[in-house]
């Protein structure tokens, strides 16, 4: 399928891995110039000239911490405009609660839900003038299933999802869309690192713990990266200018709601 996207440039943050680089590859096969980002810098290379030889696409490396006005303002102005913005960043790590201090509270409001904000409020205008914007945020499947000790990520990207849905109505005038892409279990190393944390905890492999999360899944298996870059890819097609405010859940049918 040609998705309409050759010569469109794309900014996706936080994907020198993982779910983020799935999204940057199928956007780069799609004909995007995209722009990668990470901090590790050898990490990031390394993945900008992975996608450069799979796809034959442009790919501009930025090494910045995505959540500082400081790599905020290098993504941007990376791109010589703006056509898609994928907002991605780490999670807060799995805590009690209680536990959370304020610094902590606004360490994680600002990764999941003031960072991505503020990229949008930067690259919107331009998307509304030039009748063409795609947003995706990453989020979780945790906004609509939240687990304990996740709570930090899950009220932060809900509070996301709320902020943007009323944005998003305010612009799909103008063909710039809005939405959410909520990952169930995916294998990358986030899942891995969870996986030999828990087993620490529970004295059992991490093997185990894979092994009994995947029977958790209905499709009995974890999600690939390359699964959810091509649905990302999908929503920034020119054939997706129709969908927006939407949250969708890739999750092997974890999720039990109809709607
Ligand atoms: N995988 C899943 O099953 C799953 C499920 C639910 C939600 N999620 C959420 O989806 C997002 C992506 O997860 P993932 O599994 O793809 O993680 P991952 O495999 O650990 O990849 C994370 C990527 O983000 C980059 N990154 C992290 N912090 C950054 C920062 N401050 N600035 C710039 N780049 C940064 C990392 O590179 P550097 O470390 O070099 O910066 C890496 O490229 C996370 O928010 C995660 O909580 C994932």
């Amino acid at each position: 399928m040609d998705l309409g996207l050759v010569g469109r440039t794309a900014v996706i943050c936080a994907s020198s891995d993982g779910l983020g680089r799935a999204c940057a590859t199928e956007l780069a096969r799609a004909g995007c110039t995209v722009v990668v980002n990470g901090r590790d810098v050898p990490k990031l290379e390394q993945t900008a000239e992975a996608i450069r030889t799979e796809t034959g696409a442009q790919v501009i490396a930025i090494a910045a911490d995505v959540s500082t006005h400081e790599g905020q303002d290098r993504l941007i102005s990376a791109a010589s405009q703006v056509d898609i913005l994928v907002n991605n960043n780490a999670g807060p790590p799995f805590s009690d609660f209680r536990q959370i201090d304020q610094d902590a509270l606004l360490a994680g409001l600002t990764m999941n839900m003031a960072t991505p904000i503020r990229l949008v409020q930067r690259v919107i205008d331009d998307m509304v003038a030039r009748q063409f914007g795609r947003i995706v945020n990453i989020t979780s499947a945790s906004v609509k299933m939240p687990l304990p000790g996740l709570d930090l990520s899950s009220g932060a990207r809900a509070g996301l999802t709320g902020f943007l849905a009323g944005v998003a109505r305010s612009v799909a005038y103008a063909n710039v869309t809005i939405n959410f892409l909520l990952p169930g279990s995916f294998d990358t190393n986030r899942l891995r690192s969870g996986q030999q944390a828990l087993s620490a905890r529970l004295g059992i492999s991490p093997d185990e713990v894979a092994e009994r999360d995947r029977e958790a899944i209905p499709a009995r298996r974890f999600g690939h990266p390359s699964e959810f870059g091509a649905a990302c890819a999908f929503l920034c097609s020119d054939q997706a200018g129709y969908i927006t405010g939407q949250s969708i859940l890739i999750d092997g049918g974890t999720y039990p709601g109809i709607l």
